[in-house]
């Protein structure tokens, strides 16, 4: 049977915290609301005991929608004591705690011991669920962890009753079959890791956040913790979109996830929009170009059959329509499609006369647009309009 996949959307949280991206708390109502009509699992809502603005999002988001709500804290009481207290309106309300697992957050940001953080991080689990919410443990920097020490972190805050084991690669480090080797490891491992949901949460500094989220989910994690158009800190997060459509894609790999992924390019935009971020065209699933074709080969195969030059149908992310873009790289094929599309039925003479008068003004204007064809249709008097 299939394995479903739980989505945990952290763009309001891991998201926001890129600079010129902060929301406020309306703002992130609205995201929420498209987030839970997507279909995403768990909303990290923020990080409440980091500001009063963030607090107020977590008491917001958890009344205006009833999909999960997460606030992130550190291993402190404090931080647990805020954190409850701003899930208090949760249907569902999970606190998202954790400490550094690698040795060089260990002695350079804590100046601990892997002994000491072990403590604190299971003190923080057991704390965290005396308050009646789900956990879930982050062992921040995992991706660079001794991974004998990472397999006993992960054990001792299971048996303190972590709900879900988040094993982020924080510095995007990772290669793909080794991040997939960890969660192996510690499936291999861990006593009792079936008790708690494996979290994969993956960060792009070398561009592999998705691929190294997908071979962890391969190699048996639950949840995948992911923002939409991947925003987040530095080279940002895996990418909900991408994650959604590889598994939606993928059918091979035996996961769904409850993705409506129609609405992935109207979220897409809205997020885009909001946090005044905008989507590099070549990005995959949501940016501008990812369904236009815009070579002569590339363009003839399309018409022929789209599937051989699209593996997605556009509709199914929510995108109107393919594109062929007319430039001075198309052929014959392309310019007859859109003549046609513009009510145009050239014959072959009078497409070869065209085709020549178009090379001129693209070799020019390097992309023609409808406006152009209509003149270079009217300026070769040979076509008829149907
Ligand atoms: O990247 C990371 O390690 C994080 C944790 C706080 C979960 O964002
Ligand atoms: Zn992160």
């Amino acid at each position: 049977m299939s394995r479903k996949i739980e989505i945990f959307d952290t763009t309001l949280r891991d998201g926001e915290q890129v600079p010129g991206c902060q929301l406020s708390t309306e703002e992130k109502v609205v995201i929420a609301r498209e987030l839970e009509l997507l279909g995403v699992d768990v909303i990290e809502a923020g990080f409440p005991i980091s500001s009063p603005g963030d607090f107020l999002s977590v008491v917001e988001l958890s009344k205006a929608v009833s999909t999960g709500i997460c606030a992130l804290t550190r291993s402190k009481k404090e931080d647990i004591d805020v954190a409850a207290e701003a899930l208090h309106h949760a249907k569902r309300g999970r606190i998202h705690t954790g400490i550094g697992s690698s040795d060089i957050h260990i002695k350079t940001k804590f100046n601990s011991s892997r002994e000491k953080v072990l403590e604190q991080g299971v003190w923080a689990v057991s704390y965290a669920k005396a308050k009646g919410y789900e956990v879930e443990f982050f062992a921040e920097d995992a991706g660079r962890a001794d991974l004998a020490f990472l397999a006993q972190m992960v054990e001792a805050v299971i048996a303190a009753g972590a709900d879900v084991v988040n094993i982020p690669d924080t510095t995007g480090y990772c290669l793909p079959h080794l991040y997939g080797k960890r969660i192996q490891y510690l499936f291999e491992h861990v006593k009792n890791i079936h008790k708690a949901t494996i979290s994969v949460h993956c960060h792009n500094d070398l561009g592999m956040a998705t691929a190294n989220t997908m071979a962890g989910l391969i190699a048996g994690a639950g949840q995948a913790e992911v923002t939409i158009n991947g925003i987040g800190e530095r080279a940002g997060n895996t990418s909900l979109e991408e994650v959604a459509m590889i598994i939606r894609t993928h059918k091979d790999l035996d996961l769904h996830t409850n993705i409506v992924s129609e609405r992935l390019y109207g979220v897409s935009n809205l997020v885009s929009d909001m946090m005044r971020m905008p989507v590099q065209p070549n990005k995959a699933i949501v940016g501008a170009n990812a369904f236009a074709h815009s070579s002569g080969i590339h363009q003839d195969g399309f018409l022929k059959n789209s599937e051989n030059y699209e593996i997605i149908n556009p509709s199914d992310v929510g995108v109107p329509t393919s594109s062929i873009v007319l430039t001075a790289r198309s052929g014959r094929a392309a310019l007859k499609h859109r003549l046609e599309l513009l009510g145009y039925q050239p014959s072959k003479p009078e497409l070869d006369q065209l085709y020549e008068a178009f090379l001129i003004v693209a070799d020019e204007k390097k992309n023609v647009n409808d406006a152009d064809l209509m003149v270079i249709a009217a300026n070769t008097s040979l076509l008829v309009q149907k």
